[in-house]
Order: structure tokens, then sequence, then C-alpha cells
């Protein structure tokens, strides 16, 4: 495979109206020179999505030739994975390990989960009164435009396409500025996997252009966003104006708690997971860890001395555990929390600085502050970078208490040996997802997605069929 930097739209790779460059955040050199949709491209792949989408030849076609097609999807990746990863990683930042044993196995799996789909979307018979048969019919929805985030490029995105496609969708994928690279190679997999034309577009470009446009299109049914919650208020805001269809995964500020009966080393281990994989950026973050106050000396001392040999640098290399934030506006971003975590009192006991890698790229240390309280800057938004904020509490109800002071509720992890314990935090936590005494677990099987202003809708798992079906009553006279 090569590098495609046009647009894919209609099975055509046409130009835009104007260019962005996308760069290796770990060099700061531009990689290449990406085509941008502009409103007139964007029109022009919505039309195409929508004739392809009407056409007999996708409405009609078999349900178990589209499990076929998105089966060859996901061998075709598979076979491409190495170059799908090396450019993930490029394009992103994050450590080639992430990208070629993660990112894109996950990405291949879940095609996979999602084609097995395709040909179990049944209805139901209801029964009603009077002399009527009533069944339902669980119909595609028709376009689709997926939004997806730099964090995860291809992985998310397969988390919005995999099942949009099983359920007879046309989609709309736009990836993110930073991170276009991986999505284009995707759509000419598509095309070569034998998706008619159209019914998979993919058109980057920046958000504020190509996203709105996409988001303001008459002709898009729905929109399936995953990003920061101000962007997704805004999309939500625009979508009203349909009203169209939006389903959004947001923010987070996930508490990670550690109970004083604990496996401590596991605990320490899935404290330093939670926050440092993806170098922080990941919206499930174990971004607050909350301590029980007789363990918190013995782990915090733990940590920050993990913390401080964590390997920072080039991605490529197979030792490095943290690679680089995606731009130099997030590094700095991460650097002003830091900042504000020092201002409001926080104690650091690991890292707090940038990285210096060959005097390039935008990379920061493995941050640890101890001391937090709930009030603080730190404690209360989104980083998204690779610091952790340490509390202290006493006890499963002033932990619950403290998990649950966030605006955000997407995922919380809990370690304690006491089963009782374990399950009435997962019941009392208010967040999507709960880890048990392991943190930043996925399958394509599971679902994932926010209570709280962490978003709605469902992503993976039997229960995102939902968001790319609606339901029709048919009713028959039987006299
Ligand atoms: P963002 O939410 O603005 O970007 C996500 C996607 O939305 C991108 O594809 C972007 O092009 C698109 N977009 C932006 N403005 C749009 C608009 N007006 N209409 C339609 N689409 C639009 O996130 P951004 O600016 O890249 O990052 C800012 C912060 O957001 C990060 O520092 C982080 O805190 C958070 N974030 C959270 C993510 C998550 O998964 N929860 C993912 C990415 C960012
Ligand atoms: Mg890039």
């Amino acid at each position: 495979m090569e590098l495609r930097t046009k647009l894919l739209i209609g099975g055509e790779w046409v130009a835009g109206s104007s260019r962005f460059q996308t760069l290796n955040p770990a060099t700061e050199e531009t990689i290449a020179e990406v085509e941008e949709a502009g409103a007139g491209e964007v029109d022009l792949a919505v039309r195409s999505a929508r004739e392809a989408f009407e056409s007999p030849k996708w409405r009609h076609m078999d349900p178990h030739r589209r499990a076929a097609l998105l089966w060859t999807l996901a061998d075709l990746v598979e076979r491409n994975a190495e170059f799908i990863a090396a450019t993930e990683t490029r394009d992103n930042g994050k450590p080639l390990f992430e990208s070629s044993k993660v990112d894109i196995p996950f990405v291949v799996a879940n095609l996979r989960y999602f084609a097995g789909w395709a040909d179990k979307l049944t209805g139901d018979v209801i029964p009603v009164s009077g002399g009527f048969l009533n069944y339902t019919l669980r119909e595609p929805i028709g376009v689709i435009g997926a939004i997806v985030p730099w964090n995860f490029p291809l992985n998310i995105a397969s988390w919005k396409l995999a099942p949009a496609l099983a359920c007879g969708n046309a989609v709309i994928l736009k990836p993110a500025e930073q991170t276009p690279l991986t999505a284009l190679l995707l759509g000419e997999l598509a095309l070569e996997a034998g998706f008619p034309p159209g019914i998979l577009n993919v058109i980057p470009g920046r958000g504020p252009i190509t996203g709105q446009a996409l988001v303001e299109h008459p002709d898009v049914d729905k929109i399936c966003f995953t990003g920061s919650t101000s962007t997704g208020r805004l999309v939500m805001r625009t979508a009203a104006e349909g009203p169209k269809k939006v389903s959004l995964e947001l923010g987070g500020k996930s508490p990670n708690v550690v109970f004083a009966d604990a496996d401590l080393d596991a605990a320490v281990r899935g404290a330093l997971t939670g926050i440092f994989y993806g170098k922080g950026e990941v919206c499930a973050a174990g971004s607050r860890l909350l301590v029980e106050r007789s363990v918190h000396d013995e782990l915090v001392e733990k940590l920050a001395s993990k913390a401080s040999s964590m390997s920072v640098g080039d991605p490529t290399d197979p030792k490095t555990r943290i690679g680089a934030l995606v731009s130099a506006e997030q590094r700095d971003k991460v650097l002003g929390y830091i900042e504000a975590g020092h201002q409001d009192g926080a104690k650091l006991v690991a890292g707090g600085n940038q990285a210096d890698v060959n005097g390039r790229g935008y990379f920061v240390e493995a941050t640890v502050f101890d001391a937090v309280d709930s009030s603080m800057r730190i404690a209360r938004e989104e980083i998204f970078g690779p610091v952790l904020a340490t509390l202290t509490f006493d006890g499963l109800e002033d932990a619950v208490d403290i998990a649950n002071r966030t605006i955000y509720g997407l995922a919380a992890g809990v370690w304690t040996r006491d089963v009782g314990k374990a399950h009435r935090f997962a019941r009392d936590v208010q967040a999507g997802t709960v880890w048990v005494n392991t943190y930043n677990r996925y399958d394509p099987a599971s679902p994932f997605g926010g209570f709280k202003q962490s978003g709605f809708g469902r992503d993976l798992g039997e229960i995102a069929l939902q968001e790319y079906t609606q339901t029709k009553s048919v009713w028959v006279a039987l006299d």
C-alpha cells in the first residue's frame, strides 16, 4: 500500500477545495499534504452515499453478502496490518507496539464481530389486540456521518463503520485533521473488498470546515461522534436544525480506586496503564487515582518510582512506553495543566516536564501529582495527556462519593480482594464501563459509552446495532 491523500467519494479519488498538512508529532516533520473536503465535496459525498444507499444493489443485497464484504475487509486490513500500524504511529505519535498489537488487531476483530451480525438483525412478532398480525422490521437509517478523533484514529472509525455497514447503511467518514491517513487506507481496502462505490466515503478536513458541513447537511440522517464534550455540544446543537439523529461519545475524568485490601502491585500496574497507555490521550483514561488512606504512602511511593522510570521517546522503538503527544497544541494544553496542578497546591511526585528527545517532537514525561482534592482543575477537567491526579479516601462510601464528583461518567476502575465491595462499587459508580482488578479492557462484543456528560448511545456490542437501525412496525389485517 501507499499513502493516499485525496478524498474518497463515490469510489473515486478526488481533489478537495483546499489542502492541509498532517505531521509526525515525534519528529515535527510533515508526512503528507492531504486534500480537504469543503462544503462542495461534502455535498458530493452525501449525494454519492445517498445514491449508493438507495441502489437495489445495496438495499437488496443478501445480508450474508454484506457479512462477507466485512470479512473480506477484515482480511485485507490484517494482510496490510504492518503498513497501517506504522502509518498510525507516524501520524499520531503512539508507540508502535500499541498500533501493531492493539489498535489494528482490534479493527480486524471488530470488523469480523459486526460481520457476524449482518444476517442476524431479526424483528419481533407482537401479540396485538384484534384480528391482526403485527411484526417489526429493523431497517438501516440511511446516510451516516461518522466524525472521529485523533487518539485511536482507525480503531474508533471502525467502531462506527463496522456496525453501520453491517446494518446496511452508507457511511461518510470524517477523520480528525491531525490523523487522516489510516482512514484513507481503509477506504482503499473497502473498494478492494468490493463494497459498492459510495457506500464508504472518506473525507478528511478540519472540524469547523468539513465536520461542520457534514453535520449541517440536510441529507445526512445521523451523526455518530467521538471527541471533546465542547465539540459534541456544538454538533448536537447544529444537528437539532434537521433534526437529525446523533450519538455522542465524549470526554471523561475516570476514577481508578484502590482499596487497602487490593493486590497493591497489580493496582500500581493498573494505575500506570490506566493513565499512561496511549500517552493518556484516552477518553477512558484513569486520570484520577483514588487511594485508601492506610495504603496511600506505600502505593504512591511505588507508583512514583515506576512512573519516573517509564521510557518516553521514539514511538518506533520497541522499548518506548510513552510516545509523542499528537500536536504542539495538545502538549501545551498538558503543560498548562501541570502548571495548574502546581498553582492549586498539588504535590508533584513524578515527571512534570517536557521530555527532550533529540530536541524535537511533542513529548511530556509521565507525571504524577499527589495531595490532589476534587476542587482542583487537574481533578475536574479532562487533561488528555500523561498526568495523573492522586486523591485519598476513607472507606467505600467516601470512595463512591469522590468517584462520582465529576460531570463525566465514562469509565471507572476498582481494586480490591473483597468481592462484595467490588460489586457495590460497580453498582454505585456513575460510569458506562467498570473494570474490577483490571483497567482499559475492550472487546468488540462489550458495550462502551458514557453516563452523564460523557455522552449517550453505545459503541461496540450488540447494543451498537440500535444506533444504526430503525424499527418499522407492520400491521396486517387477517380478516
Ligand atoms: P474535537 O472534539 O474538536 O475533535 C474531534 C473530531 O471532531 C475531529 O474529527 C474534529 O475535526 C471534529 N470537529 C471539530 N470541530 C467540529 C465541528 N464544529 N463540527 C463537526 N466536527 C468537528 O477535539 P480536539 O479539538 O481535537 O481536541 C481537544 C480536546 O478534546 C482534547 O484536548 C481532549 O481533551 C478532547 N478530546 C477527547 C476525545 C475523546 O475521545 N473523548 C478525543 C479527542 C479529543
Ligand atoms: Mg498527524
